[in-house]
């Protein structure tokens, strides 16, 4: 079974390059294929981790953002920021292992009520390489996250030069 995956990480590999790309979030009705490449994959991605193997790593967070734009932007909003046809994930997924296990529970199961598919379910749809590489870049958006201190070095700049007083009535 590796051997499949593998091969077909692969090929998915090679489509790669049209991976974040935003435009497409709404246009997708079925769950996409990621591209891990660059990630150390897991033993057996068939048995669920209770917790994120990839928590703060950068390259699973870049992964995790495109994969996020493909599979769960046209529900849960682009960029995370939801319109409400799904909870905002920024503030209902607590950070760390509390916030792992709810992650999993969903991807394993889905939103399925009455017949009714509210969320798919992603497990065996997607690596779970991939899927954790959501839950990293997840994280790093989450209204919990601690601020970015190297990131917003560039901004500083901008910022002060800005800085001039509020017009006020
Ligand atoms: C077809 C729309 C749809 C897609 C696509 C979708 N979701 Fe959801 N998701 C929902 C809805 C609706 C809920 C709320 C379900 C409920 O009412 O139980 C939900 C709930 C969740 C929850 C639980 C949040 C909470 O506060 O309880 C998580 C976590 C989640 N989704 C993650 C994801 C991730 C990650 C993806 C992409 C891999 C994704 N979803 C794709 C519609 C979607």
């Amino acid at each position: 079974m590796q051997i499949v995956k593998r091969s077909v990480s692969v090929v998915v590999a090679t489509l790669g390059l049209v991976v974040g790309v935003n435009a497409f979030a709404h246009g997708d009705v079925t769950p996409q294929a990621i591209d891990i490449s660059g990630l150390e994959p897991l033993k057996d991605s068939t048995v669920w981790l209770d917790t994120n193997p990839y928590s703060g790593n950068e390259r699973a967070i870049e992964i995790g953002h495109a994969a996020y734009a493909q599979n769960c932007a046209r529900c849960h909003g682009i960029d995370g920021v939801s319109g409400g046809i799904a909870p905002d994930l920024r503030e209902t997924l607590p950070l760390g292992a509390e916030g792992d296990e709810f992650f999993k529970e969903r991807m394993i199961n889905g939103a399925i009520r009455n017949g009714v598919t509210y969320m798919p379910k992603f497990d065996g749809i997607v690596a779970q390489e991939g899927l954790w590489s959501i839950r990293s870049w997840l994280e790093s958006v989450s209204v919990d996250a601690p601020p970015k201190e190297e990131k917003k070095e560039d901004k500083k700049e901008e910022t002060k030069s800005e800085d001039k007083p509020e017009d006020k009535k």
